[in-house]
Order: C-alpha cells, then sequence, then structure tokens
C-alpha cells in the first residue's frame, strides 16, 4: 500500500529539475507539503512549485546553495516555519564537470576537485546538520542521499565526482548509525539517467541503455520510486538502492 505522507513535509534540494523535481512530485502526489531547493534556476523552481501546487499541496521553492552553511540553515529554518516542519530530506543537489580522460591528470583543477566536494559532501551534510533539529522535534525523520554508480565503479564525469559521491555513500552508512533510531539514512545510487545532468550526450545515452541488461535507461521517475520507497520504509537504514537497470551487478549485456 502507498505511504500516506497527509500532514508530512519533504524537503528536496536541486528540486526542481530532474530526479529532485521526480522525487517532489512523488512526495506530493502522497499527501505531502514539499519545498524545494535550487541554487539558479528560479524559472524552474518556480514552475516545480506551479506543478506541485497543483496537486493540491503547500509547495514552496528556496533559494540557496547548499555548500553556504548560513544559507542552508536560513532555508531549512524557513521550510520548517512556513510549512510546520520537516520530516523528509532529499540531499538531490549535485554538481559536476566533465573532466575525461580520467587519465588526464592535469586538468582536474582545484575548481573542479573543490567544487564536487564542496556541493556533493559538504552540502548534503550541512544539510543534515540544519535538519536534524527539526526532524528530533517531530519525533524522527528520514534522510536520502542520492549518490552515483560512479561512488562504486570509479567512473563519470570526473574522478573527482565520483569520489565525492563515494564519500557521501560512506557518510550514509555513518549518519544512519548516529542518527539512529530516530532518523533513517539511506542513499540512492542512479546510473546514468538522461536529465542532461553530466553532459552525457545522446549518443552516449543510447550506447549505455543498448548495453544495459533492462534494455533501457531508468528515467527520473524509476528514480523517484527508489528515493519514496526508502524515506518512507520504516524498516530500513544505512542502505542502497542502484537504479541502472542492473548495469553495474550484472555487467553489460552482449
Ligand atoms: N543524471 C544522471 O545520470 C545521474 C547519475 C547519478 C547520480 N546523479 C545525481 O542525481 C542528482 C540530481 O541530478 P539530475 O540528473 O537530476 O540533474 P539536474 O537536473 O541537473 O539536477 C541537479 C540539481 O542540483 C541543483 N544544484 C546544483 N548545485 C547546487 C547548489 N550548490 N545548491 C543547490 N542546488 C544545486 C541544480 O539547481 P540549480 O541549477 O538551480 O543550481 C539542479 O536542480 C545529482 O546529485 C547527481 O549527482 C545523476
Amino acid at each position: 500500500m502507498p505511504a500516506d505522507l497527509k500532514g508530512k513535509v519533504a524537503l528536496v534540494t536541486g528540486g526542481a529539475t530532474g530526479i529532485g523535481l521526480g522525487a517532489a512530485l512523488a512526495f506530493a502526489r502522497a499527501g505531502a507539503d514539499v519545498a524545494v531547493n535550487y541554487s539558479k534556476n528560479e524559472t524552474a523552481a518556480a514552475k516545480a512549485v506551479k506543478e506541485l501546487q497543483g496537486l493540491g499541496r503547500r509547495a514552496i521553492a528556496v533559494k540557496a546553495h547548499v555548500a553556504r552553511e548560513p544559507e542552508v540553515k536560513a532555508m531549512i529554518d524557513r521550510v520548517a516555519r512556513e510549512l510546520g516542519g520537516l520530516d523528509i530530506l532529499v540531499n538531490n543537489a549535485g554538481w559536476t564537470r566533465a573532466v575525461q580522460p580520467h587519465r588526464n591528470l592535469d586538468a582536474l583543477t582545484d575548481e573542479v576537485l573543490d567544487g564536487v566536494w564542496a556541493v556533493n559532501v559538504k552540502g548534503a551534510f550541512y544539510c543534515v546538520r540544519a535538519a536534524v533539529p527539526h526532524m528530533e522535534r517531530r519525533g524522527g525523520g528520514a534522510v536520502v542521499n542520492i549518490t552515483s554508480v560512479a561512488a562504486f565503479t570509479g567512473q563519470g564525469s570526473s574522478m573527482a565526482y565520483a569520489g565525492s559521491k563515494a564519500a557521501l555513500q560512506t557518510m550514509t552508512k555513518s549518519l544512519a548509525r548516529a542518527l539512529a533510531p530516530s532518523i533513517r539514512v539511506n542513499a540512492v545510487a542512479p546510473g546514468l539517467i538522461a536529465t542532461g545532468f553530466g553532459g552525457w550526450t545522446e549518443a552516449q545515452c543510447e550506447a549505455t541503455a543498448k548495453v544495459t541488461p533492462t534494455g533501457k535507461l531508468p528515467t527520473t521517475e524509476d528514480t523517484a520510486d527508489a528515493i519514496f520507497y526508502l524515506a518512507t520504509s520504516p524498516a530500513i537504514t544505512g542502505q542502497t538502492i542502484v537504479v541502472d537497470g542492473g548495469l553495474v551487478e550484472l555487467g553489460p549485456r552482449a
């Protein structure tokens, strides 16, 4: 039976587009009020809020660069104030820049090394740190971190990106232990999803789909299903669901 999230509040960072928007819509369809965070794309954020409100929910867009802790604190306080609390946090905001081939070590600049670490690792941590007191006030909550198959394979848009997602994988387990029993912390590790993230071309997406065991790339909705499941399953913490059509676990289809 699908979870009933009436009276619950979810915050999805980077929730105005792609995978984050898919998750925000899934929470709203189940009855939650939803805040979507963005750092630049105000147009997408306004559109997302309209779509969420169209489902009959309260929805707000909150601008904050997740790597800046004062902005994160202000964002989470505002969500709790305007929507009445915070129950679910999805750390979905992510940043990368393609630096390929990985062998080109000199191309991996400090801007990329520091940028991925700041957004993908510190940003997620700042959001959890600010969210915990609000969740505790409601008797508990759930966090879902969006990592990547790059965390397991070391492949992906850049070596630094893969490393940052591996750090977030490990931090998911550390946080799950540290925040138990009241707050559950899990991760979803997507494979290639055609959102435009990472700058993958249509040809690269097609080639990956061809060798994917399920015969196609997962969608943002497929990924949102896994996020929703982990956010609403009371017996699951410290876990990861890989949403990649079986490619990492089974290897490429011949
Ligand atoms: N698509 C894939 O193949 C894939 C695979 C594995 C993992 N992922 C992960 O999935 C997550 C979502 O990506 P997506 O594919 O849905 O791409 P996307 O549509 O580009 O989403 C990324 C979101 O992050 C937001 N963002 C970036 N920097 C931010 C910052 N400093 N503060 C707040 N928000 C920020 C962006 O909003 P603004 O433009 O407003 O900054 C954007 O809405 C990312 O964490 C990514 O690493 C994606």
